[in-house]
C-alpha cells in the first residue's frame, strides 16, 4: 500500500474539479491523509436487495481505487430486531465530507466538536487542518472509539476522543466554534446550542419525520437558526438509549384493501423538500414503503399508510399523459392530502431545500420559507 499517496492526490484533485472542495487547505488534508489506515476492512452491501453484506479486507492494490474514491465505506453492521442487517458505522463519502467542511467555513484556531467518530477519517481531516488539540469527537460505540484512537495514533494523530451519547455533546470541553454531526437527528439537541460559541455554527442531517436534509444552524442569542443545504444528503440515524435500533416508532400497517382506483397528476415521488414541508405542516403523519417486483426486486410503487390504517399505493411508472395510477383504501383519502399539499408547494413556487429554514428554541422549533419571519408552522412545533 506504499503508493497510496498518488491515489489520495487524485481524489483531492477530483473533489476540486467537481467543485465539492474549494480551499487549498482541504485539498492538502485529503491528499495527505491515509484513508486506508483508518478503513482497512469494509462491509460491501448486497447486490441483491435481500442479499447479505460481505466483509472484505482492503489489502490489495486494487482496493486503493475503492478507498480513495467518493464511496461511503460501511465499517460496522448489526442485526435489527426485524431480522434485517443494517450499517452501524461507515466512513462517509469524501465528497460529502469535504462539502460539509467547506459549508461550515472552518478556519484556523477554531475548536470543533464532531458527533459520530466512526473510523476517525473526518477527525483526521480536521486535525490535519486545525491541529489535534482543536478537535473533539464522540461516538456512542466504545469499540469504534478505541479502534479509531489506535489507528489515528498510527498516522501520528492524537485528537480528543470520547465514548458518549453525542446528543449530550461534550460539555467538559465546550464551547466549540463548530459542531459537525455525522449521524441524523429527529430533534436538534439543545445541548448543542449551549456548547456553541455565540455566532458558532452547526451542521446536521435533520429528519424530524424520517425525511430531511443537512441544515446549517447558527447560534444566535436565544436560538439556533439557519437554512437547509441546497443539495440533498443523508446520514445514518443517531442511536439513542430510548431508540437503540434507530427505527422510527411508527409501525403502521395498512389495514384496508385498496378498493378505489383513479389517476393523479401529482408525481408518485414528489421532491424531498415538498415531502418535508408536508410532513411538518400536516396533521396526518404517513409511513412510506415501496412495493417491489418479485422477479427483478426493483421498486414498482410507493406505499403510504396512516395511523388509522388508511393506505394508498401509487405506481412509479407513469400511466401516460403525465398521470400516475393511485389505489386507495380506508377512511382517509391519503393521496388527496398529498395532492393538496403538492398544489400548495407549487403555489409557493416549488421551493427547493435552500429556501427552507428552521428556528430552534429550548422547547419548540419552527419552519420558515425564505426568511425567519415567514413562518410556515404556526404555532411552532414542540421539541
Ligand atoms: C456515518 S458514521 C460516522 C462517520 C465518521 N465521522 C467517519 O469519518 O468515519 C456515524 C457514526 O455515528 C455514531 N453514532 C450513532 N449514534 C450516536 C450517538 N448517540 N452519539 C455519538 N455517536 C453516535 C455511530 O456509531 C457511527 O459511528
Amino acid at each position: 500500500m506504499s503508493d497510496w499517496r498518488s491515489y489520495a492526490v487524485r481524489l483531492a484533485d477530483q473533489l476540486r474539479a467537481s467543485g465539492d472542495l474549494r480551499s487549498p487547505a482541504w485539498h492538502a488534508a485529503i491528499a495527505e491523509t491515509p484513508r486506508h489506515v483508518l478503513v482497512p476492512t469494509v462491509y460491501q452491501p448486497p447486490e441483491e436487495f435481500y442479499g447479505a453484506f460481505t466483509h472484505t479486507r482492503l489489502n490489495t492494490a486494487e482496493h486503493l481505487e475503492l478507498i480513495y474514491s467518493t464511496t461511503t465505506l460501511v465499517t460496522a453492521v448489526a442485526p435489527t430486531k426485524d431480522g434485517d442487517v443494517v450499517g452501524r458505522s461507515s466512513s462517509t463519502k469524501p465528497d460529502l465530507m469535504v462539502r460539509m467542511l467547506e459549508t461550515l467555513d472552518i478556519r484556523e484556531g477554531q475548536r470543533i466538536l464532531e458527533i459520530g467518530t466512526g473510523t476517525g477519517y473526518n477527525v483526521a481531516l480536521l486535525a490535519h487542518r486545525l491541529g489535534d488539540d482543536h478537535i473533539f469527537s464522540v461516538d456512542i460505540d466504545p469499540e469504534l472509539v478505541s479502534t479509531a484512537r489506535r489507528r489515528l495514533a498510527r498516522i501520528g494523530r492524537h485528537p480528543h476522543l470520547a465514548v458518549g451519547d453525542g446528543a449530550q455533546g461534550w460539555p467538559a470541553h465546550a464551547p466549540y466554534d463548530r459542531i459537525i454531526a455525522t449521524c441524523a437527528v429527529r430533534r436538534v439537541p439543545w445541548s448543542w446550542y449551549e456548547q456553541l460559541t455565540l455566532g458558532g455554527q452547526l451542521l446536521v442531517d435533520f429528519k424530524p419525520h424520517g425525511g430531511g436534509n443537512l441544515v446549517l444552524l447558527e447560534r444566535k442569542d436565544d436560538r439556533l437558526e439557519g437554512r437547509f443545504a441546497a443539495r440533498f444528503a443523508a446520514f445514518m440515524a443517531i442511536r439513542q438509549p430510548d431508540n437503540p435500533d434507530e427505527r422510527p416508532p411508527t409501525p403502521w400497517q395498512p389495514e384496508f384493501a385498496l378498493t378505489r382506483q383513479r389517476t393523479t397528476t401529482t408525481p408518485a415521488e414528489p421532491a424531498g423538500a415538498m415531502l418535508f414541508l408536508r410532513a411538518v405542516m400536516s396533521s396526518t403523519q404517513l409511513r412510506q414503503r415501496y412495493a417491489f417486483d418479485q422477479q427483478t426486486r426493483r421498486p414498482t410503487a410507493v406505499r403510504l399508510a396512516a395511523a388509522d390504517g388508511s393506505c394508498c399505493e401509487v405506481d412509479l411508472t407513469p400511466a401516460g399523459n403525465g398521470t400516475w395510477t393511485v389505489r386507495e383504501g380506508g377512511p382517509t383519502p391519503l393521496w388527496r392530502e398529498i395532492e393538496h399539499d403538492y398544489q400548495q408547494w407549487c403555489d409557493w413556487g416549488r421551493p427547493g431545500w435552500d429556501r427552507i429554514g428552521i428556528t430552534v428554541t429550548p422547547e419548540t422549533w419552527a419552519v420558515w420559507l425564505d426568511e425567519p419571519s415567514n413562518l410556515l408552522t404556526r404555532p411552532p412545533l414542540p421539541c
